[in-house]
């Protein structure tokens, strides 16, 4: 096939340069949106009388059928083009004729690739939206049954204080907010069109760079034509964004494996999301969760790629720019994928309160409720500190938890102690004394809050 530059040049290409230059395996995927983009164009050319009427809407009705016939299945992709753009044009001029190469006034596919690319991922966003929403969802059905659930909190990996289960996963629920956050602002930037940037410098046909970005559902116009074309701040954003979702995945990833573990047993997940071992008849493991931990260094990697493929790029397009795709399209499949395995994974988790229960138990974790006892009797927080230290020691010693250590001995450390001790570092008061906002006492209002999102 003759390229359509083929003009300027004395000889074709090289296969190998054609197919190391192709984007069409990669880029077909926009195939909806670059066609929408052509129909907005072409539609705005007639209505400027930059083409006719006429022309327009055999155009666009070329476009049409063009979509239909992609979306039945009923059209292939020709690998001979270079990219969905050069596709999309050669289709519609080989079926409405000399028409066809009307289309491309007034635009490159500079601007054309940037808009693409603009829509594609915004109809992304909205999707991660939705599975984010959902997984919340999950989280707030588990932490709904184990708002008295109490399991150590840690630090260090280490036994620290008591907290509930809703409360350990409604910080999860937090952080996946934020993430629902972080994509709404970015699909708000990435909200411009560039269309009418054209190759890099505008153009001089009496546009309506409004009117496109209107009928393609834009906030508005990119105001620059160089960084129209040029920028890919948006895909950097949203890389980001997914990056930050898969470190929450990951870190939800790790203690979902620690907690399946035969140390922990604190969880069990069901059969349908975890695999057993070819060798060892006894292995349940929790790959669904470990893959996801893993896949989220391919994420920091697409993101650290886009990076490196911006910096040093001098203005405006060059043909770098085309490997922001596979960074950008990796990791929202890459991150859909592991968003859309968690949902049922957590949904479907079955809780063992009792060894939650008894692992907090073990811990000494109410030394601190201990010390904010003597506080309360009128001993300063690093005296009472002091004293409780020296009663963990003495319990290590003795092999004895606080609880039932009788209150004879605890008197020989302090005289402040009394009966009433026992009620207050239960590990139960433990956790309904936490109101402090934010405490797992406070569990209904995170709740609320999550809910509230979905
Ligand atoms: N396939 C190209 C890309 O993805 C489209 C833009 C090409 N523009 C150009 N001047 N070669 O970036």
């Amino acid at each position: 096939m003759e390229k359509m530059w083929a003009g300027r040049f004395t000889k074709p290409s090289d296969q190998l340069a054609d197919d190391f230059n192709s984007s069409l395996p990669f880029d077909c995927r926009m195939y909806r949106q670059d066609i929408q983009g052509s129909m907005a164009h072409a539609a705005m050319l007639g209505a400027q009388g930059i083409i006719t009427k006429q022309d327009a809407d055999t155009i666009i009705d070329g476009l049409d059928g063009i979509l239909r016939d992609l979306d039945e299945g009923t059209l292939d992709f020709d690998p001979a083009c270079e990219d969905i753009h050069m596709f999309v044009e050669q289709v519609l001029t080989q079926r409405i004729g000399d028409t066809g190469k009307r289309l491309h006034t007034a635009r490159s596919r500079n601007d054309q690739v940037a808009v693409d690319l603009r829509m594609y991922l915004r109809d992304e966003c909205n999707e991660i939206k939705d599975l984010i929403r959902k997984l919340i969802g999950a989280i707030i059905g588990q932490a709904a049954q184990h708002k008295e659930t109490i399991l150590p909190g840690y630090t260090h990996l280490q036994r620290a204080q008591p907290i509930t289960f809703a409360h350990h996963l409604a910080a999860y629920g937090m952080m996946l907010a934020r993430d629902l956050s972080r994509i709404e602002d970015a699909a708000k930037r990435m909200n411009r069109s560039p269309l009418g940037s054209c190759a890099l410098a505008g153009t001089t046909y009496p546009i309506d760079r409004n009117a496109t970005a209107e009928a393609l559902g834009f906030d508005g116009p990119c105001l620059n034509s160089l960084d129209g074309v040029s920028d890919r701040d948006y895909c950097v954003e949203l890389l980001s964004a997914l990056s930050l979702i898969m470190t929450h995945l990951s870190r939800f990833s790790e203690e979902i494996i620690l907690w399946s573990s035969w140390e922990f047993r604190f969880v069990e997940l069901d059969d349908a999301y975890t695999t057993g071992s070819s060798i060892m008849p006894q292995k349940k493991n929790s790959d669904m969760a470990e893959l996801v931990r893993g896949k989220t260094g391919r994420v920091y990697g697409d993101l650290m790629g886009m990076l490196t493929v911006l910096k040093g790029l001098p203005l405006a397009y060059n043909k770098d720019m085309q490997e922001d795709k596979e960074c950008i399209f990796d990791a929202v499949d890459t991150a859909k994928k592991c968003l859309e395995i968690f949902t049922p994974m957590i949904a479907t988790m079955r809780v063992n309160a009792d060894r939650m229960y008894r692992a907090a138990q073990e811990g000494f974790i109410n030394a601190t409720d201990i010390a904010d006892y003597l506080v309360r009797k009128g001993l300063p927080f690093r005296t009472a500190y002091k004293i409780v230290g020296q009663i963990v020691g003495h319990c290590i010693a003795t092999n004895q938890v606080p609880d039932t250590m009788p209150l004879a001995e605890y008197q020989t450390f302090s005289d402040l102690f009394a009966e009433d001790l026992y009620e207050d570092i239960k590990l139960e008061t433990c956790v309904k004394k936490r109101i402090s906002q934010g405490a797992p006492g406070t569990i209904d209002q995170q709740l609320a809050y999550l809910q509230n999102l979905i």
